[in-house]
């Protein structure tokens, strides 16, 4: 009897610890990341309104500029409007003000699979040379520009605005990662521009050929240039030298094979 209930007890107290130890583990799971204290002296510059989507078929979320939101989310067909409208009017934009600038991120796989926007996106990425953003910043921040919708007989109003912060080139500004911003002003949606930057610490041990953005993405110069010049939703656009290579290190060789997606199945045309 006695033997009988100190094994019991052991085996009620194995589970126990057990338990417990599943609970912290999940707990540790469900707990932020740590964030890295913003810079003294930096406050965030860019706000933004998030719209969550209950639909399978578009992103889990859609940014909006908290300055021209609406009270309403968007629906999949204004998105993918605007998303075009955005991108055929700041590439004719950059293309006249003499800017470089490419294809990124999600924007970039999208342009991989079939030159066009993935179903599912509610945002555009593009990145440019720090010296460009800086032309920007000092010659055209808050310049509105006005275009005709593609297809439509409606013309939007554009604001580029660039963030003061983008000359501070620090990883621990995590409240403006992004340098800045082409906004449709009907909607608040936009395109965000990141700034790449040559890392100066190759300037000890060789040429400078290591490159990287304040959002901690890392390039070698050979994979963003040259730049090759492509088609992007029947816009002209460039991209990087090694897209295939990027994407690889950014989203996992998978993210260029698998051809399931947000429940989408998915083929190259070419
Ligand atoms: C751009 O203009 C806005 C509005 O005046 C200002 O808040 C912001 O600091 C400016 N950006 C730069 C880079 O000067």
């Amino acid at each position: 009897m006695n033997v009988y209930r100190r094994g019991s007890r052991i085996w009620f107290l194995s589970v126990c610890v057990f338990v417990v130890i599943i609970l912290l583990f999940y707990l540790k799971q469900q707990s932020p990341p740590p964030t890295l204290e913003p810079l003294p002296g930096t406050y965030q510059y860019f706000r933004e309104r998030d719209f969550y989507s209950k639909t399978h078929k578009l992103g889990a979320v859609s940014h909006c500029d908290t300055r021209f939101a609406l009270d309403h989310a968007l629906g999949n067909d204004e998105i993918r409007s605007t998303l075009k409208g955005l991108l055929a009017s700041y590439a004719t934009t950059m293309r006249e003000l003499d800017t470089e600038t490419w294809l990124a991120h999600g924007t970039l796989l999208g342009w991989y699979w079939n030159r066009k926007l993935m179903p599912w996106d509610t945002d555009i990425d593009v990145q440019m040379p720090a010296k460009d953003i800086a032309k920007l910043a000092v010659e055209y921040n808050m310049t509105e520009f006005v275009y005709p919708l593609p297809k439509t007989k409606s013309s939007r109003r554009y604001l580029l605005d660039i963030n003061p912060h983008y000359s501070i080139v620090s990883f621990r500004d995590v409240a403006n990662k992004i340098d800045g911003r082409w906004i449709d002003q009907t909607n608040g949606k936009f395109i965000d521009i990141t700034a790449i930057h040559l890392d100066e610490v190759d300037l000890v041990s060789g040429p400078l050929t290591a490159m990287f953005c304040k959002d901690g993405h890392r390039y070698e110069k050979q994979d963003i240039y040259p730049l090759e010049q492509s088609d992007f939703e029947g816009v002209e656009v460039k991209v990087p030298a090694k897209s295939d290579k990027i994407l690889r290190e950014e989203y996992g060789a998978r993210s260029l094979t698998n051809t399931r997606f947000h429940w989408y199945e998915l083929f190259r045309p070419f």
